[in-house]
């Protein structure tokens, strides 16, 4: 078993474009890493590699968020490698347009039993280890800030990360003082143009600071609240302002 001294963080969805930078970024900031893929084993073996130099004990296992089995699974194989879990991420999330009158049952199951139901039994797997550790630890959802607008084509995976937000709260009632939880809601971070309807410039007419976020801007948050002792149950919405309009 490779137990390390070092802080340790679970986070699913650890290869995505946004969940990528957190991984390397905490691997840089002194945690060991376990993170999980679904479908892209190439692009997890790749960020592996990156954070080996910093984080030697990290590991990676495949696991679909959408099944409890999996989950389950990922978190043995998590106990075989790691005595204890510092920071948990769920970060694992799907993304796509769902015209309101057209959403079918598949649809729905794919983002909101990844997003909603991955999240949910991750986080009670996750706090099943750490309510028993002696030291605090933390839990960090990543939201959106999309659960606090009203979009049109993007019902069920809104609907799944408000849900988040008020598990975030629930988790962190029932867990403290042994388990901060508290949730990250970014604004637009990456683009891609099959799911953003508007114009870049229009998109960016409405953020106050004038620009879309950078990764470093959410590590900003996910590092405050990785070390933060007497902040739990928020969200933080790291937006630009664009709450503000
Ligand atoms: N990027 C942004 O601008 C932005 C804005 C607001 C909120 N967020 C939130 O920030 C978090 C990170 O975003 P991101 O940009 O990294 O997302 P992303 O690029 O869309 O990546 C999604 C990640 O989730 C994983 N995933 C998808 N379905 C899965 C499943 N069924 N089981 C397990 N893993 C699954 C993917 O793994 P595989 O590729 O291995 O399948 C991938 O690593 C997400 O929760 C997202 O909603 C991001």
């Amino acid at each position: 078993m490779a137990v390390s001294g070092k802080k340790v963080c679970f986070i699913t969805g650890g290869s995505g474009r946004l969940g990528k930078e957190i991984a390397v970024s905490l691997a840089q900031n002194g945690f060991t890493l376990f993170f999980t893929y679904n479908r892209s084993p190439e692009k997890a073996e790749e960020i592996l590699d990156t954070v080996r130099p910093f984080a030697p004990g990290s590991k990676i296992a495949r696991c679909d968020v959408s099944s409890v089995a999996d989950i389950e699974a990922a978190f043995k194989t998590f106990t075989e490698h790691f005595t204890r879990l510092d920071l948990l991420i769920p970060s694992a999330s799907n993304f796509f347009s769902t015209a309101l009158p057209d959403v079918t049952e598949h649809e729905w199951q794919s983002l909101v039993d990844t997003n909603l139901k991955g999240t949910f039994f991750t986080m009670q797997a996750g706090a099943r280890i750490m309510k028993s550790q002696p030291f605090v630890s933390r839990i960090i959802t990543m939201t959106d800030i999309s659960a606090n607008l009203v979009w049109k084509n993007f019902a069920p995976y809104t609907a799944s990360k408000t849900a988040i937000q008020h598990l975030t709260k629930v988790f962190a009632k029932v867990f403290a003082p042994q388990i901060l939880v508290n949730s990250i809601a970014p604004g637009t971070v990456t683009i891609n143009p099959e799911w953003n309807d508007k114009p870049f410039d229009e998109l960016v007419q409405n953020i106050p600071l004038e620009r879309i976020g950078a990764p470093a801007d959410i590590m900003e948050a996910i590092l405050f609240l990785a070390k933060s002792s007497y902040v739990t149950g928020q969200v933080i919405n790291v937006d630009g302002g664009r709450l503000l309009n």
